[in-house]
Parts: structure tokens; C-alpha cells; sequence
């Protein structure tokens, strides 16, 4: 029999190599041989003992009523109701809630009804729930993407799936070095330049509140005032990525986005982190524009269906506890930003103290990036091959800098992605995730890596 015939960009995207799929594979065989491996590869939150409340419970109750009604039904394509009025209520970046409900008290006033009604009737219709943080991103670039305008622009430094994202909805992104680790934003007529040969083709600006790989996030208001200029003169679309919400340590918080910007804003956001329920596969998108969350009910019905239903109801009961039990939500959140946050200051400590490396404190999130010395990678090969003999050999996982980092080149007839080679310095480092490694596992991962080098 003749093997079936794949299209050429379809035998594109399955040659697609990545140290992560590598790492991870190895990583989850030896670690189920070594309990004393450590896995920092997982861009996953795990805090024991640290579960949101209301969650459980409300998977309980669902087992049994499936149990007594012997079915689970859909929900609407783009998410429960109550569940969108609950997602606006409490999980929508503060502006962008406050920027709507401006636009509903014009609204109820030009139409002579009562605000609180008019909000009540009107809030699920800027909310749509997605598969996951993934499925809100998709959604948005969709939104925007067209044959004449395929590019979207993004941090050089960013989460790899991103990049595949907007490849697989047929869009190029336009990787420029924006924003460093420390949250600092590059000279925005230095980056407005880089964009300029593609001025016309750029749909939308990809920019993660809170970076992964990195941990980047803007405090500074003269650093969120350089983005602001380079989003309005671009006057591009913003899809905001907020998977990482209100991550932010040492006390800090991002910095807020203007009205001008959120006016032309998509916010995706996601409940895998937050919540822990990366498996659940929830998030959601939210727009003042109405019309950009109506969109994801086609974009649902095509891609996904409704969002798994027991899911919804796990996250409705954990909503309604912003209301019913506050205190419980508070304390949630301040723990779990505790832990991680501890996680990361033992990290940083630990390689600074046992490897002599020095390694910048990430501003939020769940990673870190540990720079390596030139003339280990050298002594490796390269970078990636010294992240899999780590694996191997050493007893901890985590991704090289290789599945971060792009760039842009032209080429015959255009421009085109790429990765630098892993030999290059500006991907001699490791993403290491300390969301899932206990905090008594940080230093043992530290310890790993040096008994590792000296050994080698
Ligand atoms: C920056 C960023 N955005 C979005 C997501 C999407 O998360 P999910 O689709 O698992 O909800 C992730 C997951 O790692 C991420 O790191």
C-alpha cells in the first residue's frame, strides 16, 4: 500500500525538533527511577499541601451528580454564563474591568436603564472561556491574522509555543529584543526600526505580562511608559498574555496599561498556573470590544467544543468564594506566592553560593534563567548537549536556552524564524522551573549540578 501523501507544510511542522520534548521525555523515565531527581523542566505550578478553594469540593459534587445522572452535557461553545460574569467579576486585569464598566454606566445612561442591571446583563458578553491559555491565545491571533497582515511581533525571548502558535493559525511572528530580564524595555525607536520594514504587515504585538522563560515583568512606570510608545506607534493590537497574573514578587505589582492601550487590547489569561490545574485546560479571553469574545464561540465550535464541563463548575465554585469567603482566597493566593517565591530566593542564593554563578533574581513567575560560563558550553559541544547530559548524567532537568530564544532573518523571497545555534552565547543558559520542585528540592537541584561538574 502507498503511504498517504502530506502536504509540505504539514512535513514542516513534523520535523520540528525541540530540546524540551527531549528533556521531558527522559526526565519522566529517570525520574521514576531516581527519587532523588529533580524536575525543573515543567513549566507547572505545585505548591503541596496549597489547593484553591472550592475547587476539590466542587469535583466531588460533580463525580456524584454524574454518577446519579449518568451524563455530563456540553455548555455553550464559549463557556457557562455564570462563569463569564464570575470571570469578569474577579479575575480580569482591574483596568480593563474599570474600562468596561465606564463603558456600561454611558451605555445605561443613553438608554435610561439601571446600571447595576445594565452590568449584570451585559458582563459575560466581554468574557469568553477557552481551552486553556493556549486556546485564548489561538483564538486571538485568529482574531487579527490575514493574508496582508501575518506577522505578529514578540519578545525574542519567549514561550516557545508562542512561536507555534501563530505558525499553526498561518501568521510568522516578528521576534525583536524589547524587553531584558530585569524588566527593562530596549529604546523604543530602536525597536519601532526593526519594525519598520514590516510596518504594514504586523496584525498584532504578543507581549507576556510576566515572561516565561525569563520571569521579566515591568514595576517601573518609565519602563511600561517606553512600551506604551512603541504599542501606540505601532498602533497594532495588543494580545496580552497574563498567564502569569499577579506572580510578582518582593511586594511589586506589573505595571498598569492605559486606557488608550487597553482600548485595543485582547487580555488572555489562563487558570493552569494561578489554580494549579494546568490539566484542567481553562482560560479565558476578555476585550472591551464585545465582538473579539463573540469570536471565540466560532473559534470554540471549530477548534475545541465548549470548554470540559466539570472543569467550569470546579472554577465557578472557586469564584464564588471571592464572594462568599474572601478570606480563604486571600490566604490562598498569599501562600502559594510565598512558596514560590521562597523557591526562587533559595535558587538564586544556592547557585550564587555552591556554583559561583551569578544569576539575576526573575521578577515573578515560575522560572528562572541560570546563565552558563562559555567555557563550559564549550567543553560540552553545546548548550543543549549539555542540558541532556545534565539529564542523563546529573540528575536534574531543565530546558536550554535554544527552545526560547528567536530571531528573524531575511531570506530569497522574505523573512524567516530562526533559532540561534546552540553553540551561540546568546542561548548559553537554562530555564530552570522551581514552580514544580518542592522547596526542599531547590538546593538538592543545586547540589545535583555541582556534584555533576565536578564529576565530568
Ligand atoms: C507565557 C505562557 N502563556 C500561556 C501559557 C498557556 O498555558 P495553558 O494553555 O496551559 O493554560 C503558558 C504555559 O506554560 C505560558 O507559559
Amino acid at each position: 500500500m502507498t503511504e498517504i501523501k502530506l502536504p509540505e507544510p504539514t512535513v514542516k511542522t513534523l520535523s520540528k525538533k525541540s530540546t524540551i520534548t527531549l528533556v521531558a521525555g527522559k526526565a519522566r523515565v529517570l525520574s521514576g527511577q531516581d527519587p532523588d531527581f529533580v524536575r525543573a523542566d515543567i513549566g507547572e505550578l505545585c505548591a503541596p499541601g496549597l489547593f484553591p478553594p472550592g475547587y476539590k469540593e466542587s469535583l466531588e459534587e460533580t463525580a456524584a451528580t454524574v454518577m446519579t445522572e449518568g451524563r455530563i452535557g456540553y455548555t455553550v461553545p464559549d463557556g457557562d454564563n455564570a462563569l463569564k460574569k464570575l470571570i469578569f467579576k474577579h479575575s480580569i486585569p482591574d483596568e480593563l474591568q474599570a474600562l468596561i464598566l465606564e463603558k456600561f454606566e454611558d451605555e445605561a445612561k443613553k438608554q435610561g436603564v439601571d446600571f447595576e442591571k445594565y452590568k449584570e446583563d451585559n458582563m459575560q458578553k466581554h468574557v469568553a472561556v477557552t481551552h486553556g491559555g493556549t486556546g485564548a491565545l489561538g483564538a486571538a491571533v485568529s482574531v487579527f491574522l490575514t493574508d496582508q497582515k501575518n506577522l505578529i511581533l514578540v519578545n525574542q525571548r519567549t514561550w516557545q509555543n508562542h512561536n507555534l502558535i501563530v505558525d499553526m493559525h498561518g501568521g510568522m511572528i516578528w521576534p525583536v529584543p524589547l524587553i531584558d530580564e530585569q524588566g527593562r524595555v530596549a529604546d523604543p525607536d530602536s525597536i519601532l526600526k526593526l519594525c519598520h520594514p514590516v510596518k504594514d504587515r504586523i496584525a498584532g504585538f504578543l507581549y507576556t505580562l510576566i515572561n516565561n522563560p525569563d520571569g521579566a515583568v515591568i514595576t517601573d512606570p518609565a519602563e511600561q511608559a517606553k512600551l506604551e510608545r512603541i504599542i501606540k506607534e505601532l498602533g497594532v493590537p495588543l494580545i496580552l498574555d497574563v498567564a502569569y497574573h499577579r506572580m510578582v514578587f518582593n511586594g511589586k505589582e506589573a505595571q498598569p496599561f492605559s486606557p488608550d492601550v487597553l482600548r485595543q487590547t485582547v487580555v488572555c489569561g489562563t487558570y493552569s498556573k494561578t489554580l494549579q490545574i494546568p490539566g484542567e485546560r481553562l482560560g479565558y479571553i476578555s476585550c472591551l470590544d464585545p465582538r473579539v469574545a463573540r469570536f471565540v464561540y466560532f473559534y470554540n465550535r471549530s477548534h475545541s467544543g465548549c470548554p470540559s464541563v466539570s472543569p467550569q463548575r470546579g472554577l465557578i465554585a472557586h469564584l464564588k468564594k471571592y464572594e462568599t469567603a474572601p478570606d480563604e482566597i486571600t490566604d490562598y493566593n498569599k501562600k502559594l506566592l510565598k512558596e514560590i517565591e521562597a523557591r526562587r530566593n533559595i535558587l538564586v542564593e544556592k547557585v550564587k553560593e555552591k556554583l559561583g554563578w551569578e544569576m539575576k533574581h526573575p521578577g515573578g513567575a515560575i522560572y528562572a534563567i541560570i546563565p552558563l560560563p562559555a567555557d563550559l558550553i564549550k567543553e560540552f559541544g553545546d548548550v543543549d548537549k549539555f542540558t541532556l547530559d545534565l539529564v542523563d548524567r546529573g540528575g536534574v532537568s531543565a530546558i536550554s536556552g535554544t527552545v526560547f530564544e528567536f530571531r528573524v532573518r531575511s531570506t530569497n523571497n522574505g523573512y524567516e524564524v530562526y533559532t540561534p545555534l546552540p553553540t551561540s552565547p546568546e542561548v548559553a543558559y537554562l530555564r530552570f522551573c522551581y514552580g514544580f520542585t518542592p522547596l526542599d528540592r531547590v538546593e538538592l537541584a543545586v547540589d545535583h549540578i555541582k556534584n555533576f561538574l565536578v564529576a565530568r
